[in-house]
């Protein structure tokens, strides 16, 4: 945008700003900006997502794949031993929180985490994506963090540790900052609401 570039009109309605968030994720987990298609990768594609470990705290990046606006729910795709998913088997709740400078919005959305490692949901994704070089990721005979010699994994095996964690989104909370004044407002399970930014 130039700097004489009019701001782009705000929305308003606590309504028309969670359904815009909600088709924001939609877009993001398509891997793309929603027009024209050449648009970078959107970029709530990548989130970090926080999780407890222990009596600490812990987060890391994550792709976001797939949406089930009618759940609530988005998917993120894991190795089956690696250190998050232990954790979210031992505390289920967690934070993604996600950031988008085109929009000026951040999203912190407390989520409810499963973890899913067998069953028709994972065989299914699991056979579309061993024929893709990401399948590289859940083959290694190493859990991820194990401690190596060599920069270099050791070679693939067959067996896979493909697993999904399923994130359903409990608590939205929405953060714009705009030079017209910053806004910020929460879409739960009670009415949403206006709060302080
Ligand atoms: C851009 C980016 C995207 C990532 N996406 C994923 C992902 O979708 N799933 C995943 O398990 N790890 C992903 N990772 C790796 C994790 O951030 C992390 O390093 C790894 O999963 C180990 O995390 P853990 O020790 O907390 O289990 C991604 C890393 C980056 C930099």
């Amino acid at each position: 945008m130039q700097p004489d570039d009019p701001a782009p009109p705000r929305l308003d309605e606590l309504g028309e700003i969670e359904a815009a968030v909600w088709r924001e994720l939609e877009c993001a987990v398509q891997g793309r900006g929603r027009a024209p298609p050449q648009t970078p990768p959107h970029p709530w594609r990548v989130g970090v997502l926080a999780t407890r470990d222990g009596d600490g705290v812990d987060a890391r990046s994550v792709v976001l794949r797939e949406i089930d606006r009618a759940s609530r729910t988005l998917l993120i795709y894991t190795d089956a031993r690696s250190p998050k998913a232990q954790q979210l088997v031992q505390h289920p709740q967690g934070t993604l929180v996600l950031w988008s400078a085109a929009l000026g919005w951040q999203l912190r959305l407390q989520v409810a985490l499963t973890l899913e490692t067998s069953g028709l949901a994972v065989l299914s994704r699991w056979a579309r994506l061993k024929l893709t070089p990401a399948a590289h990721d859940y083959l290694s005979p190493l859990p991820p963090g194990a401690a190596l010699d060599t920069p270099h994994a050791p070679p693939r095996e067959s067996r896979d540790h493909f697993a999904v964690i399923a994130a359903s989104v409990q608590d939205i909370d929405w953060l714009e900052l705009d030079a017209r004044g910053h806004r910020r407002a929460r879409f739960g399970s009670g009415p949403s609401r206006w709060v302080a930014p």
